[in-house]
């Protein structure tokens, strides 16, 4: 699929549609019969409308519009993480942190990856970063404020990345509390932003425990790909030991099944096993495939602005609802 006309959720209720371009129009009338209404006629009977069965194959809730963010409350950090590389991190970190953006939220995306793709992603040349998350990890004199740049999206920030951080993986081993270096360099932000979002890189390696170590909870975005099911064992494993000796308030907030495509037998399997495997787990919202996910990043912007009005973009502001409903306190 390349023309974006299957990206995004079911239709959503009206209060809250949003207008989409015409490339998206074709979207609901190639939605397979699991994804449509579960009523067809609702006319015909008195009985109450049932709820729209969801592209995960459960019946979609209805998100509440978020609260108004509760001043003085620290920031809750999630990192994004599948040691599976290219199954949408970098992705969703972006357009998650966006869309919270959007919502009021005050919001700090950290690139803790060494190919810099998030950074990257919001525009920024690896070869121009005078100091990055790198410097603020390994040299106690450099501050946070000093390395964080602004995203280009009102209302978020951004720690920037480049190759330099894979030394820190090498270097790290020596220092004392190894796991909690990433905890420690972002203590001052707590009290700054309402969330902070880190891009994990594709391992489950010291900076990944770190981000683990230093996190509230973990959202894993998973390719709807039967290979993608594979290693989620290994990760669940990682993150109970983090839990058990590091950080015993980590949650899984949530599993996102990316790169959807409702179409096909095989995308549908795959998120029907997620569903057995996850049960709730599994967020109802799903990211289909486009391009324009693609695009975005050539352009160095979140989906929510370059193609503001597209499914994608609406997928997002989406998962944002579902995942501000979930955090405790939201
Ligand atoms: N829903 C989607 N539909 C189509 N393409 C997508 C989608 N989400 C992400 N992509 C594309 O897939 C590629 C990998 O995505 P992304 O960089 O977000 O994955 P990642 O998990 O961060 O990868 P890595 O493990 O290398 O860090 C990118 O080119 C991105 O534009
Ligand atoms: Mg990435």
């Amino acid at each position: 699929m390349t023309d974006g006309s299957f990206v995004g959720t079911p239709a959503m209720p009206p209060r809250t549609h949003v207008p989409r371009p015409a490339a998206d129009e074709s979207r609901d009338a190639a939605m397979l019969p699991f994804e449509r209404p579960a009523t067809t006629a609702p006319a015909a009977s008195a009985a109450p409308a049932q709820p729209a069965i969801g592209p995960t194959g459960r019946a979609m809730p209805e998100f509440p519009d978020p609260r108004p963010v509760v001043a003085g409350r620290p920031a809750r950090v999630v990192s994004m993480c599948n040691q599976k590389g290219g199954v949408g991190k970098t992705t969703t970190t972006i357009n998650l942190g966006a869309s919270l953006a959007e919502q009021g939220r005050r919001v700090l995306l950290v690139d803790f990856d060494p190919q810099g793709s998030l950074s990257v992603g919001l525009g920024l040349n690896p070869h121009e970063m005078e100091l990055t998350i790198y410097n603020l990890l390994m040299q106690r004199d450099v501050t946070l404020d000093e390395v964080v740049v602004p995203s280009g999206v009102a209302g978020m920030d951004l720690l920037p990345s480049n190759i330099d951080l894979s030394a820190a993986e090498v270097q790290l081993v020596h220092e004392v509390a190894r796991e909690q270096t990433l905890q420690r360099v972002l203590a001052p932000a707590i009290e700054h932003y309402d969330v902070i979002l880190i891009d994990c890189q594709p391992s489950l390696g010291l900076l990944t425990v770190n981000a683990l170590t230093a996190s509230d909870g973990v959202i894993v975005p998973l390719e709807c790909e039967y290979f993608a099911l594979r290693g989620v064992a290994l990760l669940k494993t990682t993150i109970d030991k983090v839990r058990e000796r590091l950080n015993p308030k980590l949650e899984i907030d949530g599993v996102l099944g990316t790169m959807f495509d409702g179409r096909t037998l095989h995308s549908r399997e795959v998120m029907e096993r997620l569903v057995q495997a996850w049960g709730d787990t599994v967020f109802h919202t799903v990211i289909r495939r486009t391009v324009k996910f693609s695009d975005a990043t050539v352009a160095g912007e979140p989906i929510t602005e370059y193609a503001s009005t597209s499914a994608g973009a609406d997928s997002y502001r989406q998962l944002a609802r579902e995942v501000l409903a979930r955090w405790p306190g939201e």
